[in-house]
């Protein structure tokens, strides 16, 4: 499916959102300042077409590898961060079975990614794993709007606008139509910080983002 949507995904990410995509992922680095600096090491998990470990890279001196099970969404971020001066590793892989040591990464990060994959909880265990105790994980997701008129307004935007935009200028309705599914099926905010708990992360914190249409969660693995 990712395969099918990779040319126009940044097209559409932007048209669909307005550019609120692009400010959403500019909150992840600010967010995570504090943990970015020189010697440090970031894995961006489902990278896509590479804009969050761009934006990761660009923002702070940590150095980024990107990863990605879709080789044309990876063959866009290399070609992209080619175009901006950037020697980024983007590595095809799975993010259920990461090909890293244990303890590996300073942060981990996760944008519109955690939601696709076959077991969110497997997902967040195997994030764990490849971050150092005391490293910081952020997951930035679509979620539940919290304010009742405008979260009529989004769920009818999105289950009845998006899927046809997205349809039209894709090619592939079904992957428009996927994300609000997706995301309906998807924990809400607290249900995610809950499940962050329960894995053993700490310092678990979220952030809701344009009234809740998206939220960013950080959380520590304990030293
Ligand atoms: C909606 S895109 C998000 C891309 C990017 N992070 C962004 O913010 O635009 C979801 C990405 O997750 C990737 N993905 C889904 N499941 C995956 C898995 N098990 N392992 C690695 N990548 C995966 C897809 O290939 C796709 O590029």
């Amino acid at each position: 499916m990712f395969a099918g949507i990779a040319a126009r995904y940044d097209l559409l990410n932007h048209l669909l959102s307005g550019n609120t995509d692009r400010r959403w992922r500019r909150l992840v680095v600010e967010r995570l300042r504090s943990s970015l600096g020189a010697h440090t090491r970031t894995l961006d998990v489902a990278c896509g077409t590479g804009d969050l470990a761009l934006a990761l890279a660009e923002g702070s001196e940590t150095s980024v590898t990107g990863l990605d099970f879709c080789r044309p969404m990876l063959e866009l971020a290399a070609r992209k961060a080619e175009t901006r001066g950037r020697a980024l590793p983007f590595i095809e892989g799975d993010a259920l079975h990461l090909p890293f040591a244990d303890a590996t990464f300073d942060v981990v990060t996760i944008a519109f990614g955690l939601r696709n994959l076959a077991s969110v909880e497997a997902g967040l265990r195997e994030f764990w794993r490849v971050l150092r105790p005391g490293g910081t994980l952020a997951v930035l997701e679509f979620s539940r709007p919290n304010v009742p008129g405008f979260r009529a307004l989004f769920q009818f935007y999105f289950t009845r606008v998006l899927p046809r935009v997205g349809g039209l200028v894709s090619g592939s309705r079904g992957a428009y139509e996927y994300l609000p599914d997706s995301v309906s099926r998807f924990p809400d905010q607290k249900r995610l910080a809950a499940l962050l708990r329960e894995i053993g992360f700490a310092q678990v914190e979220y952030r809701n983002l344009t009234g809740g249409i998206a939220a960013l969660h950080t959380a520590t693995r304990p030293a």
